[in-house]
């Protein structure tokens, strides 16, 4: 085991799933097992996992189309409806392989279906495997709105292997470490600098990622406080993606995060609390390493309510956690419009 947050032990596989096999062998050898996946991960990953399943009830794969645009209640329904079908029984085991979209998604599925079954995320993608599948927070999108609904629910394992990250393609590789980048931000400068070399080293990175996660998410797992310092970036990021979502058209939450990351230092500098030099180091690092995001200047105030509807907002104006260093995050920033307005100017600007 390498960690456990909110109860929930989280394993670095090395060794062909020796981990994932001994749990199956000792908590689900008579137990339905279903796994939630989707079309590219089960393309991929589930033949990985197929031998570990011989010496148990063969799983019923449920599988769902990829991307954000499926994290939808009717693709949550699909998944009801399978479990209803095969007659899950509350005791079952349902597994979710995939992406975050998958563990998001799978999660928030098995933690109300019969008012909660068990169940266990193998995350895919590198994104997930720093961020999304630990912590406990579950969801999906509702009217194109990120996240809307969810529920506070642990796995009752996590499974890590950065093996599955040879055929994620290349795209999703490098999103997916934006919210590495942003730990790195909010918490450790140490781990900036390293971040800022350029070192691929997957395994340190998911080590390094999840040591941050967990701190947050276990000092404040219902996200009254300190945990919102992980949502750096990402007010700017769920509009964006509400935004193209809307659309029809996709952006990589990576991305949309790295775009964040970019307005949310600025409106840092801009109300006082980040110093020039790091607004500069941090948009030339996020910039020189992220697809950008095109949208129209005309197309800002569109931008600006759909951020009104996000869920991180408790009063009136805009809720933002915002950088006071490299390393270093405060919470609860009410912006008023015109300045956020102004960041995604400045943003549009590098574009
Ligand atoms: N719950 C949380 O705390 C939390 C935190 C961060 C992000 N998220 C959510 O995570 C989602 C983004 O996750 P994502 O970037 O993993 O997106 P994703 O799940 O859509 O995966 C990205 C793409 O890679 C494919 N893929 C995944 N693993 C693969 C593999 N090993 N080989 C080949 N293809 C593979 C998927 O099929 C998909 O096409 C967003 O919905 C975001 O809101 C949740």
């Amino acid at each position: 085991m390498f960690l456990t947050t909110g109860n929930c032990p989280i394993y670095f596989e090395k060794n062909g799933f020796d981990y994932l096999k001994s749990f199956l062998s000792e908590k689900a050898s008579d137990r339905q097992i279903f796994i939630l996946t989707d079309e590219n991960c089960r393309r991929e990953c589930l033949p990985l996992l197929e031998p570990i399943f011989d010496s148990f009830r063969v799983p019923q794969i449920i599988t769902l189309p990829a991307g954000e645009r499926f994290k939808t209640l009717e693709s949550t329904s699909l998944v009801w409806e399978a479990l209803l079908g095969a007659e899950a029984r509350r005791n079952c085991l349902f597994i979710n392989l995939g992406g975050g979209v998958i563990t998001d998604l799978g999660g928030f599925a098995a933690s109300v279906f019969k008012r909660g079954i068990p169940y266990l995320h193998i995350p895919t993608s590198l994104l997930a495997m720093v961020d999304a599948s630990i912590g406990g927070k579950t969801g999906i999108d509702f009217k194109s709105q990120k996240n809307m609904l969810g529920t506070f629910s642990y796995p009752e394992a996590v499974f890590i292997w950065d093996g599955f990250l040879d055929t994620l393609p290349a795209g999703h590789r490098k999103s997916g470490m934006a919210e590495a980048y942003k730990h790195a931000l909010i918490d450790n400068s140490g781990y900036w600098d390293f971040l800022k070399r350029g070192d691929l080293s997957f395994e340190r990175i998911i080590f390094k990622s999840l040591e941050i996660k967990k701190k947050l998410a276990d000092k404040d797992p219902k996200e009254k406080g300190e945990r919102k310092k992980l949502n750096f970036g990402h007010t700017i990021a769920h509009s964006l993606e509400a935004y193209f979502l809307d659309k029809n058209a996709e952006i990589f939450h990576g991305n949309a995060v790295a775009a964040g990351i970019i307005v949310e230092s600025y409106l840092s500098f801009k109300s006082g609390f980040l110093s020039q030099d790091c607004l500069n180091e941090i948009q030339s690092v996020i910039h020189s390493r992220f697809d950008p995001i095109d949208f129209p200047r005309t197309d800002i105030e569109l931008l600006l309510t759909y951020m009104k509807q996000d869920k991180k907002n408790e009063k009136e104006g805009l809720n933002f956690t915002l950088l006071d260093c490299v390393g270093g995050a405060i919470i609860n920033q009410r912006l008023d419009k015109a300045l956020v307005g102004e960041g995604l100017q400045y943003y549009a600007s590098l574009v």
